[in-house]
């Protein structure tokens, strides 16, 4: 029986959805290099479930669709409400909400794949509103309900801040949203997939993945970037406190990966991104912070940022606060864990790996009053 660490490098099963070859990442056989600058999130969506680009018709239809379904039940609300904002992070209201929608959905337990598909988007259009609704609310402030006038990544803009969002920040949100939607079999993924195999519903799906991806060795990685960024107060004091960090053998946040080990393919276009948007915002500190701890970092330890890196810099001059950046990570790869999730209920088999057994050899049970 042979054990790798992590499950590095094992090939746990076939899939349609995503592809990581040779540090190409494509979405159904696109490029998300061609996907970013010419598609909408929605247009991406679509395609991870149904394996083909949306016709105008069909755009509109599934626009209209999620945007039909973007309201949440008083119930959630209320949940979100009674929950202790200042003590819990996000991703575990996140958590907690979504399970909940679960249990107010009466189809949650149907699984043929037309109800499947209406739960997804209802999963897809919803998790939006919480993210949002959840930040104002701990503001003291009342959520903003979603406009149907609004494409997905400039309604959520609009919900959190209760404006209208610029072109420049809505069309660099929709790119964000792109990037991060899917990732072939990362951990969130594959525990999504793990959780259905058993012919569990969609909401347990996503709840679980929502667990998996709230820790900092994967979609916690970029609220940590920022942390570490906040502390670092000019370029000249990066190099202590990177150099600091690497002494202590501390991973740095937004930096390597299990797969690309010649450089994530995201974090190149989120680093013109962030360019870009801090141009346009006239704030380019972080921009350029963020350059030198990359140069720094591949010289040092010869790392390259992954999609966490540059998303910091993205996610906090669009005004998303801190520790909303993984539940923004969430909003956009739950269209990768649906499409996954759909994908292993047509498998229909049980995902259930072995483990080699390294504790104790057999032995006889003593008595309580002999031990
Ligand atoms: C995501 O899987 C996906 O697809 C995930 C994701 C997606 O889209 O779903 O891409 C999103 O999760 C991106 C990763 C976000 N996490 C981080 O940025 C956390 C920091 N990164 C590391 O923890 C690490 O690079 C991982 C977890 C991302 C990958 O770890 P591996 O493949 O298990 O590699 P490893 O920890 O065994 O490291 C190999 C070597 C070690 O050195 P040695 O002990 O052999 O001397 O590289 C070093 C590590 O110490 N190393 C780092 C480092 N990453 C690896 N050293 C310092 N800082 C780092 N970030």
């Amino acid at each position: 029986m042979t054990t790798t660490k992590g499950l590095e490098g094992i090939v746990a099963t076939t899939s349609a959805i995503s592809s990581i070859h040779n540090d190409v990442l494509t979405y159904r056989g696109y490029s998300i290099e061609d996907l970013a600058e010419q598609a909408t999130f929605e247009e991406v969506v679509y395609l991870l479930w149904n394996g083909e680009l949306p016709d105008a018709v069909q755009l509109r239809e599934f626009r209209s669709n999620l945007a039909n379904n973007a309201t949440v039940p008083d119930e959630i609300y209320d949940l979100i409400k009674a929950l202790p904002h200042q003590k819990v992070h996000p991703m575990a209201v996140l958590r907690t909400a979504v399970s909940a929608l679960g249990v107010l959905d009466e189809q949650a337990d149907d699984m043929d794949e037309k109800t499947n598909k209406q739960k997804a988007i209802r999963i897809q259009a919803k998790i939006s509103t919480i993210v949002t609704a959840f930040s104002r609310i701990r503001q003291g402030l009342e959520p903003v309900a979603p406009r149907k006038d609004l494409g997905f990544a400039a309604n959520f803009l609009y919900m959190l801040k209760g404006k209208e969002p610029s072109t420049v920040a809505a069309r660099t949100f929709d790119k964000a949203l792109i990037l991060h939607a899917d990732h072939e079999l990362n951990a969130s993924t594959f525990t999504a997939r793990v959780c259905v195999a058993t012919l569990s519903d969609i909401y347990s799906g996503v709840t679980a993945a929502i667990g998996a991806l709230k820790g900092p060795l994967h979609g916690g990685a970029n609220e940590q970037v920022m942390r570490m960024l906040d502390k670092i107060t000019s370029i000249s004091e990066a190099d202590f406190f990177i150099e600091d960090a690497l002494a202590k053998k501390q991973k740095i946040m937004g930096f390597g990966h299990r797969v690309y080990k010649n450089g994530d393919p995201r974090a190149r276009i989120q680093k013109k991104m962030a360019e870009e948007l801090t141009q346009d915002s006239g704030e380019e500190k972080l921009y350029l912070l963020s350059a030198h701890i990359e140069e720094l970092i591949r010289n040092r330890k010869g790392l390259l940022p992954n999609t966490d890196f540059y998303s910091a810099t993205i996610y906090h001059t669009l005004g998303i606060e801190t520790d909303l950046f993984t539940p923004v990570f969430a909003v956009s790869r739950t269209s990768g864990w649906v499409a996954h999730i759909l994908e292993q209920l047509g498998d229909n088999r049980l995902i259930r790996p072995r483990a080699e057994y390294n504790g104790q050899p057999y032995r006889a049970y003593v008595p309580v009053d002999a031990r």
